[in-house]
């Protein structure tokens, strides 16, 4: 497929990875949740009727992980049905459904997890998720599911962000050391997701390449960091021990560690 030939309309333009899906998709219809709230079955059907997108792609998502186990409800709409709604309209229109879920569909006992391993959350957000890709399946073929991990980019709250407040803030900043994952740059999966779009129907798993604990990510971006346990830091949402996705369907991405230097390198270009 063409950029720029074809008709794409994103969800979520205004989130983390909406905002750098906007920039690799400039021609592209942005939604945010003020256009269209997803929940509501009959808009979300009625809009993507009348505008007749060729490709939508739905970044919009409940993504507070631990507001998932206090508002279950909101979380299974938005990340659950939501989707399914969506994926009911593409279908009748004919269009491709790109959508995002999560590591946490995993429950980390093993150590990494290619696409077609066995999924079984371990906390509402991770439930309601697969739910949403679940819902997907059900209502449509032409559908492409990337599952991703711990995100950073310019336009959102995120761990990098958090570390180099706190480091600012605190003589040492105490980060978990037992749970492990990958990093991903929002502008580099925004890159990967057009390349996505021209490949077969299907689950992806796509993340910058390289393993770290939430610690030697810190340590990457901060000096003053101290390596602890997650029994130090209690979370109201389970986290699974190893949230490794593999990627087994397309060329991987660069290094997280340099991915994170670019960022870094742009932050201070911001403030510059
Ligand atoms: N962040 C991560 O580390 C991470 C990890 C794995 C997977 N993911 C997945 O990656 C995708 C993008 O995440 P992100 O971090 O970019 O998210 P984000 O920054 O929280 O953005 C989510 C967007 O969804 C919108 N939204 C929420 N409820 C909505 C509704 N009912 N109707 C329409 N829009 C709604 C939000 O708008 P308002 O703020 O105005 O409500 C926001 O613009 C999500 O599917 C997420 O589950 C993220």
């Amino acid at each position: 497929m063409v950029v720029g030939a074809i008709k794409t309309l994103i969800l979520g333009a205004d989130g983390m990875l909406g905002s750098d899906l906007c920039q690799v998709f400039p021609d592209a219809i942005p939604f945010t949740h003020g256009d269209l709230d997803i929940t509501n079955r009959e808009d979300v059907i009625r809009f993507i009727r009348e505008i007749t997108p060729d490709v939508v792609i739905n970044a919009a998502a409940y993504t507070n992980v631990d507001g998932c186990e206090d508002e279950r409800e909101l979380a299974f709409q938005v990340n659950g049905e939501a989707p399914g709604y969506i994926a009911e309209a593409c279908s009748y229109i004919g269009a491709t459904l790109v959508h995002f879920s999560t590591d946490y569909v995993f429950d980390g006992s093993k150590k990494e997890y290619v696409e077609s391993d066995a999924t079984n959350p371990i906390n509402a957000y991770g439930e309601s998720k697969l739910l949403g890709e679940q819902e997907i399946v059900r209502h449509m073929d032409d559908y492409r599911i990337i599952r991703i991990s711990w995100l950073f980019g310019m336009n959102g709250r995120n761990f990098v962000d958090t570390m180099l407040r706190l480091s600012g803030e605190m003589d040492t900043v105490k980060v978990v050391n037992d749970q492990f994952g990958k990093p991903t740059y929002t502008a580099d999966l925004a890159r990967k997701t057009q390349e996505i779009i021209d490949l077969e129907h299907g689950i992806y798993h796509v993340t910058n390449d390289g393993v770290c604990s939430w610690y030697e990510f810190a340590s990457a971006v901060i000096d003053n960091v101290v390596p602890c346990s997650s029994d130090d830091f209690p979370t109201r949402a389970k986290r699974p021990t190893y949230s490794v996705l593999t990627n087994t369907k397309t060329t991987p991405m660069r290094h997280w560690r340099e991915a994170v230097l670019e960022y870094l390198k742009e932050g201070q270009n911001l403030i510059l």
